[in-house]
Parts: structure tokens; sequence; C-alpha cells
């Protein structure tokens, strides 16, 4: 029999990805999608693979919609992805993200225990719970200590919490994957790598003038949403649960990165980057730098994605669109 496997946030970056590669593995692939008044909107990331998956209207802020779909699907393999996940906004925006990152996951972990208790649960817990934390060796693991910085990294560590205690409790397969940051052409286009690749290549193609930032001191481990989606399915096949860190362990500066995407585009950062304090945080989350030998020794896990690659694609994303678009 077919594996089924539920996913919330299936419309977003690593949705998309995740059910790819659950389609490839040959589960039965689940969904919710959020009402929206323009559908075309959110279904942009999933339209290829709309007639291989089943989606149901669902909100983590709606418990019924939940109890009826985990009730109904019983899945073997529930991946709660569904967030508000953007630091900066939760920041203009913390009750609601409070009520989706951390509510919302009550409720999803709810909807499982009382409903299909036999299945495993994936919690997409972050590295943004590290905060201020930073090991003496300059890394982030598993043991460090949790400082969040933002009302984002709050909910996360509650969320993180919660699994731990409903696993030990209640006596479920549920999990964390501490991810540190990932990214793809499939982005947010307001998160700070696909903002720079885009406006850099529009910079490029004479389409603007500028590109206005926030903070970019700050240092981050960025990974490829394709590498991390894979650690989410070894995190939940895994003979026990248990909470693993996902990073590549490789740090840049936010400044680092505008340099490597401009010098690739033949291009000075310094002639076009300028600082707007639209963009810089009350509390900024100076330095991220994973470590992930758990994972790396439990599953054999590594990116096949460096930096320059991961941002490479998304440059050729970027001009592609572009010159589509005139043509
Ligand atoms: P994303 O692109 O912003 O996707 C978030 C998804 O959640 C979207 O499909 C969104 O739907 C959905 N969603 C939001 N609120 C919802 C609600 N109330 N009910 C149901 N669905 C809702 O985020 P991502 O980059 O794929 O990240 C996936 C998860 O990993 C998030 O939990 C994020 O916090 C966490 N995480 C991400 C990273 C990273 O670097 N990407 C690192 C660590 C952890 P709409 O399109 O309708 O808004
Ligand atoms: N978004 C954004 N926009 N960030 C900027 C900008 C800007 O114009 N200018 C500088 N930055 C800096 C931010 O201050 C931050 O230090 C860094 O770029 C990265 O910002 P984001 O790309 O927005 O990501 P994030 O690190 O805050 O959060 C992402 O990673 C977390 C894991 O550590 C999100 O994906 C979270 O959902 C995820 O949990």
């Amino acid at each position: 029999m077919k594996k089924k496997a539920f996913i919330t946030g299936i419309s977003g970056q690593d949705g998309s990805y995740l059910a790819e590669l659950l389609l490839e593995k040959d589960y039965d692939v689940y969904g919710i999608v959020r009402r929206n008044s323009v559908p075309e909107n959110q279904s942009s990331r999933i339209d290829h693979i709309s007639e291989l998956i089943t989606l149901d209207y669902g909100d983590l802020l709606d418990v019924s919609s939940l109890e009826r779909l985990i009730r109904i699907i019983a899945p073997d393999e529930i991946y709660n992805i569904a967030a508000q996940s953007h630091v900066r906004v939760s920041m203009d925006i913390p009750q609601f993200t409070i009520q989706v990152n951390a509510l919302g996951l009550l409720n999803i972990l709810e909807a499982y225990k009382n409903n299909c208790a036999s299945a495993r649960f994936y919690q997409a817990s972050s590295s943004e719970m590290f905060g201020r934390s930073v090991d003496e060796d300059g890394y982030q693991r598993e043991t460090t200590p949790m400082h969040p910085t933002s009302p984002y990294g709050c909910t996360k560590v509650f969320g993180f919490n919660m699994v731990v205690h409903y696993r030990h409790a209640y006596n479920l397969f549920a999990s964390n994957g501490i991810l540190f940051n990932h990214e793809s052409p499939r982005r947010g286009s307001n998160f700070v790598t696909n903002k720079v690749v885009k406006s850099a290549v529009e910079i490029k193609k004479g389409l603007r003038k500028s590109l206005p930032l926030g903070n970019l001191d700050s240092f981050r481990d960025w990974g490829h949403s394709k590498d991390y989606v894979k650690a989410m399915h070894m995190i939940l096949n895994h003979t026990e649960p248990d909470d693993f860190v996902c990073a590549t362990g490789v740090t840049n500066s936010v400044g680092d990165m505008c340099k490597y995407v401009f010098d690739k585009l033949g291009m000075n950062y310094l002639d076009f980057v300028t600082q707007d304090e639209r963009y810089l945080r009350s509390e900024d989350l100076k330095y991220l730098r994973g470590d992930s030998t758990k994972l790396r020794k439990t599953f054999g896990w590594k990116p096949e994605y460096t930096f320059e690659t991961l941002m490479d694609e998304m440059i050729e994303h970027w001009l592609m669109f572009y010159n589509n678009k005139t043509k």
C-alpha cells in the first residue's frame, strides 16, 4: 500500500519541494491551502503537480478542518510546514504570528494525537530559535541554548518544546527539524536572498536603479530548500523520534552575498545598494552557523548545493524570467 503524507504549507517554498520529493518516493500526497480571494496567487509553486496531489481548504487556525482531514485521510506522516514565516513581519504582526505558529501548531498536534496517533509528525523548527546564542566554537547545534530575538523565534521555541513534550507525554512519534536558512528560486521575494538576486537582475536589465536593504552585517548559513526537504523525510523515517539540526556549516554576511550576486552580473554592489531603515529590525539575529553532525552521522545527509551553486541557480532563474518577459 502507498504511504500517505499530509502537508500543511504545501503551497510554500518547502511544502512544494517536499510534495515533489514524496511523489518521487511514491507517496499519496495531501495538503491544505487557505482560502484566498485570488487562488492563482497561492498555487504558483504547485500548479505543475496539481493533478498528482490532493488539496483541501484548511487553516492551522481552524481546528475543525484539521480534525476532519486527519481523520478522513489517516496519514502515515504529517509535516507541519505552515507558518507566518517572515521574521521582520512577525515584529509588525506579533499576535497573528503567535496565533498561527504557536496556537496553530497546538491545534494540529491535538488533531494528530486525538485522531491519528500512530502517524509520524514533523515540526518545522528553526535556527531563529537560537537567537543570541553561539557556542564557543562559533556554531549552533541541538544543545545550544535558545534565546530568540523575535516574536517568530519565540513561537518556534514554543512549537519545539510542545513537540518534545507531546512525544514524551503521549508516546508519539513527533520530531523537530531545526533548519537553518534555506533558499531557492521559489523563495518569497521579501526574504533577503531572493530580494537581492531579483533586484540585481532588474538593475542589470535597466528595470530599476537601486536596491534598498537593511542590515548588511548579519551572517546566515544559507542552503537549498531541495536539500533540506530530503532531511525532513529522513528525520520522519528514523527508527525513533528525535530532533536534528540541518545546516551547511558555511556562513556568509548579507554584504558577502550582495557582492557575489552583483559580481556574477558584472556590477559593483556598492554602486547600487543603499541602506533603508524600513528594512532594519528592532533586534536582529547577527550570526548563524549550524553544526549538523548529528544529521550527517545518523543518515549520511549532506547538501548537494553550495552557497555559490544556490546563488547561481537563483540568478539563472531571474535572468530567464526577465528574458522570457521581454521576448
Ligand atoms: P513559506 O514559503 O512562507 O510557506 C509558508 C506556508 O504556510 C505557505 O504555504 C502558507 O500559505 C502557509 N500558511 C501560512 N499560514 C497558514 C495557516 N494559518 N494555515 C495554513 N497554512 C498557512 O515558508 P517556507 O520557507 O516554505 O518555510 C516552511 C516552514 O519552515 C515554516 O514553518 C518556516 O517557519 C520554517 N522554516 C523555514 C526556514 C527557511 O529558511 N525557509 C528555516 C527554518 C524554518 P499562504 O501561501 O496561503 O500564505
Ligand atoms: N528580508 C530582508 N529584507 N532581510 C534583510 C534585508 C531586507 O531588505 N536587508 C538585510 N536583511 C537581513 C535581515 O536583517 C537578516 O539579518 C538577514 O538579512 C536574513 O533575513 P531573511 O532573509 O528575512 O531571513 P531570516 O534569517 O530573518 O529568517 C529566515 O530564516 C529563518 C531560519 O534562521 C526565514 O526563512 C525564517 O522562516 C527561518 O526560520
